[in-house]
Order: structure tokens, then sequence, then C-alpha cells
């Protein structure tokens, strides 16, 4: 078989009650129900092979999760054909639960009393993991994760972080053939989100897993997805490697300042004027962020007008991020 996942002009449409304002509104949707439509997946097409790692990027209500709830089973779509190694997920949900596994967010598939080897115990019984299997995937998850720190822990003791990579843990213990991930990362911090990257990455290396995740984060795209799709108000925007997005931007570059004087006098001082040149300024506590589209103007000629009139601690330059560009697409398109 070629493709794990094939989409052709998927499509899925809501029916939503449209509510009406007020208390005679209320009074009036109790009588006569007005139903609108919202498209949340527009004709999207997408192939993935087996091994692939696939990140879903789009801003928020986009349809990136009912996308993923369709290739899983749980959604049935309006219009459009998909398959999921080969079979209709919607149709043979049963066995399709045996080829895929799921992390959606911040429901747990595990049981919550139970400490998690008592889960995985019950997971191996549920998809009839053969004891041989079972054992090398406990030894393996040995070597790639603190297992002393959760495996007797009642999953209702544990923090995010290690319910997170628990939940991780158990969608990929039957080895599936897809793993679905909607933002495996949320809400964790630095370590552990790197450490969640490191799983997955491995995971994926070792058993060959597809992996289709969702995410906000551009350090998971960065550390994990060669291949990324975005979507915006359901259509499918981009579809190809993420060194080929950065060359859309190639022109771009990252100037970033250390101002000797106040952040906000100079973030003021410079904003208008440097709009005019088309950069785009912005700043955390410490540093000023510059983005220059060097088709249009040089970052030498940027960094002279501030000098002219500001005093500088310290400089850097950078390639565009990742971060930069997805937003760019947000705002303007490809
Ligand atoms: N069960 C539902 N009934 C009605 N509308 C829905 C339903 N599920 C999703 N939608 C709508 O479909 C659109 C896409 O939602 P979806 O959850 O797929 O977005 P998303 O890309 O995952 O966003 P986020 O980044 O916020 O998670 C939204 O407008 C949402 O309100
Ligand atoms: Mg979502």
């Amino acid at each position: 078989m070629e493709n794990m996942i094939e989409l052709k002009e998927i499509t899925k449409e809501f029916k939503v009650l449209n509510r009406r304002e007020g208390l005679k509104g209320s009074f009036q949707d109790l009588f006569s129900r007005d139903y609108k439509i919202v498209r949340a997946v527009d004709h999207i097409s997408l192939s993935v092979k087996p091994g692939e790692i696939v990140g879903f990027l789009g801003p928020n209500g986009a349809g990136k999760s009912t996308t993923i709830k369709m290739m899983t089973g749980v959604l049935e779509p309006t219009s459009g054909e998909l398959l999921v190694n080969g079979r209709i997920p919607y149709k043979n949900r049963t066995q399709n639960s045996q080829e895929i596994g799921v992390v959606f967010g911040q429901r747990s598939q595990l049981w919550w009393a139970l400490p998690l080897i008592e889960s995985f115990k019950l997971l191996k019984d549920i998809y009839q993991i053969p004891q041989e299997e079972y054992d090398g995937m406990m030894e393996l998850y040995a070597k790639l994760v603190n297992f002393d720190e959760i495996l007797h822990k009642p999953v209702r003791q544990m923090s995010l972080g290690q319910r997170t990579l628990s939940d991780i843990l158990a969608a990929f213990l039957h080895n599936p053939k897809v793993v679905f991930l909607d933002e495996p990362t949320i809400g964790l911090d630095v370590a552990m989100k790197s450490k969640i990257r490191e799983l997955i990455l491995e995971l994926n290396k070792q058993k060959h897993t597809t992996v289709i995740l969702t995410t906000h984060d551009m350090g998971d795209v960065d550390a994990l997805c060669e291949r990324i799709v975005i979507i915006d108000k359901g259509k499918m925007l981009y579809d190809n490697d993420i060194v080929h997005l950065r060359k859309f931007f190639g022109a771009y570059r990252t100037l970033k300042i250390r101002p000797r004087e106040k952040m906000d006098v100079m973030v003021e001082d410079l904003t208008k004027e440097l709009e005019m040149m088309d950069v785009r300024i912005s700043h955390d506590d410490e540093w000023v962020f510059l983005l220059v589209n060097e088709e249009k103007t040089s970052v030498l000629k940027v960094l002279g007008l501030i000098q002219e009139k500001h005093k500088i601690k310290d400089m850097q330059l950078e390639e565009i991020s990742t971060e930069d560009v997805i937003k760019k697409i947000y705002k303007e398109g490809i």
C-alpha cells in the first residue's frame, strides 16, 4: 500500500443553532429554531506516507481538530473520500482503533484511579498485544523515559506533564500504524516539551509510526515536523516542508537589539518610521525584534537609523523564525 492516509476533497459541515439575542430571542428560539451551516473543513486533499510526521498548523477554529476527528473515525465527513491504512475510519471503528493511537489534548484515555502500569495491562488485554511485544515495548519505554517516576503512580496524582507523557506511551503501546496527537505539548514547561518531542521522534524512528499532530507551538514544528500543513478557515493553505516555506521568506531577517534606554521609549519612537520601511517591530522584556525584508531595505540601513537616535547595548541577527513565517502566512497568505 502506498499511502497511510488519503484524503480527497474532504468537507465537514456542522448544523448549529443560530441563537437570537436577548430574552425575546431566547423565547423565539424555543418555538422556532433557526439553524445555520458551519463549514469547518472545506475540500481538503492530502496523502501521507508511512513513517511521516506531519504537523497541522492554523489559527483557532481553523478545522485542525475536526480533520483529525474524521481521520480517527469519531466524525463522519459530510463529503469526500477518506482512507486511513486502507480503511474508511468511521465505517470500521473497531478495526480502525487497533491500527491507530490517539492523544487528544487534556482528555486522558487512561484509567484515572489506576497506577499507569495497571492501565498498560488493561490496554494489553484490550488490544490483545502478545506478551513478547508488550515486554519489548516496556523495555523500550524504560529506555526512553524515567519510568520509576510514573509507572506506579495513579494517573490522577500525576502532573500534567507526566500525564501527557503517559498518554503518549499508551497511544503507542499496541504499535499502531498511525498516531494522532492533538496539541501534545500544550500547557507544558520547556523541559517537558522537549522531553515529549524527543519521545515522539524516537518512537516514530524506532517503530516507523506515522504521526499526525496539531500544534500552536513553533518549537514542536522545528523539532518534529519535516512537513507541515497549514489550514485556515477550513481550507488548506500550504502543504510542504518547512525549509521550502522559509524559502518563500528568504529575504526576511530578524534584527534583535538590546537598548540602553527604556524599552517602550525606543519602541514608540521608532515604530512609525520603521513601519514605513516595511519593518515589523515587536519586543519582549529584553530585546526589540525587527523583522526586516531585505528586498525592500537593508539590515544595515535599519541599524544605522536606530543608532542615529538611540544607544544600543547588544545586537544579533537571525534568519526569520518559523514563528514569524507562520504569522506572516496567517496574515498575508502565500
Ligand atoms: N461539534 C461541533 N459542532 C458545531 N461546530 C463545531 C463542532 N466542532 C467544531 N466546530 C466548529 O468548526 C470549526 C473548526 O473547529 P476545530 O475544533 O476543528 O478547530 P481547530 O483548528 O482545532 O482550532 P483550535 O486551534 O482552537 O483547536 C470551528 O468554527 C468550530 O466552532
Ligand atoms: Mg483543535
